[in-house]
This record gives C-alpha cells, structure tokens and sequence, in this order.
C-alpha cells in the first residue's frame, strides 16, 4: 500500500437548505465533507485542524485500526477532543477491508454536519467478485435541522424529550423536491443506458433508520459495512445509522423517456415523535439529443413505493437476506467455539429530573437509556490514555454489569422501578477472546429497533429474533457457515440478536446505539481488549500530538 495524505481544516461555511442559511461547523467549506479515497493496504494520514469554537474529534466509521486505536476518533473514549486551534494527524492503515464506510464527527451532535464517504478499494489488480462497475457514485443520506443541532441535543439531554426531529432528510446533503422551495436542491444522477453502476449507499442521519428506493429499477446488494455478501436483488433497501450498503443498479438497455425518482423515508418502531418526510433525488437518464432536456418537464416522472414507516416484517424479513459471502476468497471466519457468553439488555429507561426543570419522560422524570441498566457517563478524559498509563482511578471502574441481570421477561407488564443506575463502566477482555453477545431490546418503555455500532471490530450477526432470547432454545438455530459479518446492526424492535466476535484488537472500544439521541441518553458502553504477549499483538504507543484534555 501507500500512504495518502488529507486535510481536514475544521472551519464555518454558510449553508442553505429550506430556505433557511445557517453558518454550519463544516470539513473544509464542503458540505457534505470530501470524499476520502484509499485502497486497502494503504496508511492514511489525515490531519486534522480545528479553526472553530467547538471541541471536534473524528471517527473512521467501520475501520478496524488494528493496534492503532488512538485513530478511532471517539471523544473521550479513544482521545480527548482537539481543542480550538489545535491539530491531531489520524494515522491508520485499512488492513482487510473493501467497500464503503464513511467518517464523522464523534463529539456531541456535531455529526449532523461534519460527515463524509470513506472509499476502500481492493487492492490494485484484485477484482470486485461482481461485474466491473462502469462508474461508482456515494450517496450519502443526511438529516437537515433548522435549529442548531447542538442546542436540540442540549435540550433533549435536560428535559429527556424531544424536539429532536430533524426537518429534512438529505442526499449528499440535499432534500429534494418533495420539500418546499427546495426543487433546486436536488442530487442528480445522470447514467447512460444499459450500464451497471455501483452505488455506495452509507446512512449518516442521526436518528432514523432509512427505506430507500429507486423508480421501476432493481438494486443488487452486493457489500455491506465494507464485506462482500451473497448478491441478492431486492427494489427497497433499509439501512440502519452507522450501515453502509453498496448496490449494483444496471440501467434499462434502450432509451426510456421519463426520470426515476429516488427516495428515502424513515423505519419508525418507537413511539416518539419523528421527522416522516421524504427525500428524493432524481435518476435521470442521459439525453442522445438536447430535445430531451427540454422536454423533461413533459416527461413521466415515476416515484417508488417504499414500505410504511413501521413495516418490521419487510426489516425481519430483508435482515435475512443478508450473507456473507464465505467464499475461499472471503470466507466467514465465524468464531466456532466461544470463551465468553454476554446478555446486554438493551433500550431506554428513566432517570430523575433535575430541579426547575420540566422533564418530558414518564411520570415527570427524563428519558435515559442504558445498557444491562447501566447509563454511560461519559468520563472527563480519555479512556484509552487512561488505560494505556493505568490511570483508571477515577475515570472508569471494571465492574460493567455481564451476568444477566434477573431473567426478565422483556415482553411482559412493564416493572415499576424503570430507573437506570449511572456509571463508566466497562468489561476487559483478555487478548483473543472469543466472545458471544445477545442484545435484548428491553421494550421497557415501548419496544423500539436500536441500531447498535461496535468500534474495531466487524461482528457475525448469528441469530435473531422476536420476544425473549430463549438460551436453551435459540442458539440450536445459530447460523456459523455464512452470517453477515458486519459493524453496526438493528436490534430487532421488541427481539434480540446474537453476535459473535474475536477480541484480536488491543484498545478500548466504544460501543453504542447508533441513533445520536439514544447515545446521547446513554446507551453506549465499552471493551477493552488487553495486549497479547507477543509484539504484534500489543497496542501501538500514542502519538506525540494525542490532545490533552
Ligand atoms: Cu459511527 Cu461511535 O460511531
């Protein structure tokens, strides 16, 4: 590999979307930020700097950083923030991975702006296992608030409720013509006929687990999170926050007159209130004369049907779908036997209001959630620094919850006491663990889909299901020859999922809810993962210009 170089200058840019122009904390002007290009095998070295007020820090979304955890970008967990006017190079290299994955701010709600496609391609000479593309084009879906983001985020942390709902989805960061005023706002693609494009869809929103749709074509899903699947053809796609999917989109063969919407809109299973418009963007076929162009408003415009907001059968039933590849090539590296067996409870809960507040949760408290009850509080400095020099004193304790807790029945009458307890709590792995997880969503307050994001790993999503996760039942239908091998995945809305994964990785590990409001309620936890003995399999020492907190 080589090694490629970028610059992220972290400044202001006026944007305007719904007829409203707000300054937003941008990646040099660009809105979304650039695209980063890399082959696997390659180091990149991207130097960060921060000419804004904000704290900003930035995580690689999806890449493993194999003993170079001090590049995983999340504030607090893997360094403290770069300050106003100061600078960290992220320096990693992408070892085993092809596809799409894209970065984002990891601080606060400062994502909604600051986020953009990471591209791997194979290494040179090596073939995608599916036809040559003839072109590849990201699309990145977004979310639009009017407000600033970091005071709905502020206001949804004190009074535990909304409104946290953006005004607008986006597609490479623009809402489309379904908005109002906003037909100039549209992405286009233009394709030639009888052509297969490689469309590298990655979910960026906050909060909302997206449906997406082209007009009268069929999409082949050939990639997700960045490992290759068994192709499948499907008309709808969803995608979870924090997923990527690349699809392969062949064009009709002879000319058709007319444009294809392309839309996206929310899967909604919680109970709160939520942004339900539609993006769409526009497939528009390349004209053979210019009499096409000026005809196109005459033209049929077609609009794909997408599932309703809340149809979990299409969810459940397009999760099963998904395959990995488990080729010779890219086989499924299942791990067979395990060391250690997690259940984590997942969902959200209820903690106290503070005085003079009017709290919007149950029976005047505030929304919280948890992981095994235990609320996330964030620590005031880094914990990888603080793991790395044994300094856990004070920062975090190792004490995180790992037996079930009471065998509950998570579909069942609500308890009483919903009140979850707070914590830093984390769990040491020790080096090659091989370590099993059931997410349970608790349905406590309303069952609720959770699309849960774990740093440097890629899992196997081995089983799932719907009610309670049944230990003596359930893991006789285990899937361990090709289970989707990814990093983020939807715990199913009043179910559970099991994952599977070896803890080859030395480092702290942050592993949360990919819906920014849940994170932000605390439902996120992490690993560490101790060093093996032998050199390669230690941690890498912190760079020289790893921020102080
Ligand atoms: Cu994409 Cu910890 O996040």
């Amino acid at each position: 590999g080589i090694t490629r170089h970028y610059k992220f200058d972290i400044k202001l840019h006026n944007v305007t979307r719904l007829r409203n122009t707000k300054s937003i904390v941008s990646v040099n002007g660009q809105f979304p930020g650039p695209r980063i290009v890399a082959r696997e095998g390659d180091q990149l070295l991207i130097k960060v700097v921060n000419h804004v007020s904000n704290n900003i820090s930035i995580h690689w979304h999806g890449i493993r950083q194999l003993r170079s955890g001090w590049a995983d970008g999340p504030a607090y967990v893997t360094q403290c923030p770069v300050q106003t006017g100061q600078s960290y190079v992220y320096n990693f290299t992408i070892v085993g991975q092809r596809g799409t994955l894209f970065w984002h701010a990891h601080i606060s709600w400062l994502r909604a702006t600051v986020y953009g496609p990471l591209v791997i391609l194979p290494k040179r000479g090596v073939p995608y296992p599916f036809p040559k593309p003839y072109k590849e084009v990201p699309i990145i879906f977004g979310e639009w608030f009017n407000a600033d983001p970091e005071a709905v985020i502020s206001q949804a942390l004190q009074t535990g409720g909304g409104p946290n709902v953006s005004d607008a989805y986006t597609i490479n960061g623009l809402p489309g013509p379904l908005y109002n005023c906003s037909a100039k706002d549209t992405f286009k693609l233009k394709v030639k006929p009888g052509r297969t494009y490689l469309l590298r869809l990655i979910n960026a929103a906050l909060n909302d687990e997206l449906f997406f749709s082209i007009a009268n074509h069929t999409l082949t899903v050939v990639d997700v999170d960045a490992i290759y699947v068994k192709p499948f053809e499907t008309e709808t796609l969803l995608i979870t926050p924090g997923q990527t999917t690349n699809v392969l989109l062949k064009t009709k063969p002879s000319y058709p007159s007319a444009t294809f919407f392309m839309t996206a809109r929310p899967y909604v299973t919680g109970q709160g209130t939520f942004d339900n418009s539609t993006v769409a963007g526009i497939l528009e076929y390349e004209s053979p004369s210019n009499s096409f162009h000026s005809s196109i408003k005459m033209l049929p415009l077609f609009k794909p049907i997408l599932p309703a907001l809340n149809d979990t059968s299409f969810a459940t039933n397009f999760a099963s779908k998904l395959r990995s590849l488990a080729s010779a090539q890219y086989p499924a590296n299942v791990p067979r036997k395990v060391d250690k067996h997690f259940f984590f409870t997942v969902g959200l809960g209820t903690s106290a209001c503070q005085q003079n507040q009017t709290c919007q949760g149950p029976n005047g408290t505030k929304f919280a959630a948890s992981v095994n009850n235990v609320s996330f509080t964030m620590p005031t400095t880094a914990l990888l620094q603080s793991h790395f020099f044994g300094q856990s004193n004070g920062v975090y304790t190792p004490d995180f919850p790992i037996n079930p807790i009471i065998p509950f029945n998570y579909t069942g009458t609500p308890p009483n006491n919903t009140m979850v307890s707070n914590g830093t709590k984390v769990v040491v792995l020790p080096f090659n663990t091989s370590v099993e997880l059931i997410m349970q969503d608790t349905s406590i307050l309303g069952a609720e889909s959770h699309p849960l994001h774990l740093h440097g790993f890629n899992f196997f999503v081995v089983g799932q299901g719907f009610g309670n996760f049944d230990p003596n039942k359930d893991p006789a239908n285990f899937n361990l020859v090709d289970p989707i091998e990814r990093n983020t995945v939807g715990v199913p809305s009043g179910g559970w999922v099991a994952i599977r994964f070896l803890a080859d990785n030395p480092g702290v590990w942050f592993m949360h809810c990919h819906l920014e409001v849940h994170t932000s309620w605390g439902l996120k936890m992490a690993w560490i993962v101790l060093d093996g003995k032998l050199p390669n399999q230690k941690l890498l020492p912190p760079p020289a210009d790893l921020p102080k907190c």
